[in-house]
């Protein structure tokens, strides 16, 4: 069977039936460039969070694949995606990841670009006219919910609210609207493909194995839960050990009982975010090749105070953790005889990512959007 075929076997299938997915679809160029083309430019991509650029001139840049974008704060209102090649002979403009500029100039022969990428200055060109409102950087889609900043290269999203509306009302109970601070932003590199980066990411399962003195310690396996989802996007949860919220659930009963859990969001392909009643904290998976990824962290919160330096430590050793197990998977991929097997029940996420893709990429129709019980946790 041709790999894309068997590929899309692999990802329409449900629970019952679920298996690891065929270890070439972690190595294979062909699957990759279909994931680019049909996941990551024509899907939303998570860019940043808006308090991650708050003032005219903050940006971020982000390489999705092969393209380069600058995600501009344009003014005091709005922000723009423009590609970040500039629009003389294609260099690279602004290197810096998250950083704030005035204008944007090509390195090469400074061409220059105010902040909504249109052509101001085209040094020494001689008796040669260039026509600069043809030459502005080209624009792509941008859409933010509940401040956190998609972006769409070819356009052909569908709307952003319709597709995660229904999310809107988790983020109401946490009431995220108090989170106006956005902690530094981390960026890394690791050595694997993004599904495993992003799998990885999304399931509870290994918390007690991978991060046995860690995560599992505050977040433990066992408590994990799912609440609902399908193949646009799905919400786990579990519960936080020794809440600090202790207290108020003393003085409140259960109405407040979801603030002892936390719900870990997966919005394929780029956004994993754990929300608590402390913070919206999120990790950001890009791809950099069949094999490589630009994986970012950052968190908002309702102060303004530094993360206390433990946390940021906790976070390191975590995030070291996943990086390990994830680069080991990687050079496993590439075993010809190796077999992989059944995914457990608490994998249910991994089927819901399988069906984004399934979607996405084979427009399958798969098994509809499910709600647990759970839920009620948060919505009563
Ligand atoms: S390539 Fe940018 S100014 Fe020449
Ligand atoms: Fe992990």
């Amino acid at each position: 069977m041709k790999i894309l075929e068997n590929y899309k076997v692999e990802l329409e299938k449900d629970l019952s039936e679920a298996v690891s997915l065929p270890f070439s679809s972690y190595t294979s160029e062909e699957i990759y460039q279909e994931e680019l083309e049909k996941v990551f430019f024509d899907d939303w991509v998570f860019a940043c969070h808006e308090k991650e650029i708050t003032n005219k001139g903050d940006y971020r840049t982000i390489q999705i694949g092969s393209e380069s974008v600058i995600v501009m704060r344009e003014n005091d209102n709005d922000i723009c995606a423009l590609s970040n090649n500039c629009r003389h002979r294609g260099t690279k403009l602004l290197d810096s990841e998250r950083s704030h500029t005035k204008k944007i100039i090509c390195p090469y022969h400074n061409w220059s670009y105010d902040l909504s990428g249109s052509l101001k200055g085209a040094p020494f060109s001689g008796n040669v006219k260039i026509d600069k409102s043809s030459h502005c950087l080209p624009k792509y889609k941008v859409e933010v919910f509940f401040g956190l900043v998609f972006v769409n290269i070819t356009g052909n999203a569908e709307p952003l609210q319709q597709r995660l509306g229904s999310i809107a009302k988790y983020f109401e109970v946490f009431d995220t609207k108090r989170f106006k601070y956005a902690t530094e932003t981390e960026f890394e590199k690791w050595k694997c493909n993004w599904k495993l980066a992003f799998e990885n990411g999304i399931e509870s399962y290994h918390l007690f194995a991978v991060h046995k003195v860690t995560l599992e310690q505050q977040t433990p396996t066992s408590k994990a839960f799912y609440i609902e989802g399908g193949s646009e996007w799905t919400l786990t949860g579990g519960e936080i050990k020794d809440s600090k919220k202790g207290l108020t659930r003393l003085f409140t009963g259960d109405k407040y009982d979801h603030l002892y859990n936390y719900i870990l969001i997966s919005l394929p392909p780029s956004f994993i975010g754990i929300l608590t009643y402390d913070s919206l904290s999120w990790l950001q998976v890009l791809p950099d090749g069949v094999d490589s990824i630009n994986i970012s962290s950052c968190a908002i919160t309702e102060s303004k105070a530094k993360t206390p330096k433990a946390i940021t430590e906790f976070t390191k050793i975590f995030f070291k953790e996943d990086q390990d197990i994830c680069e080991k998977m990687q050079i496993s991929m590439n075993s010809k005889f190796a077999k992989g097997g059944k995914l457990v029940e608490m994998e249910k996420i991994l089927v819901d990512f399988r069906h984004y893709l399934a979607t996405r990429i084979f427009k399958s129709n798969v098994s509809p959007h499910f709600i647990s019980d759970k839920s009620k946790i948060f919505l009563g």
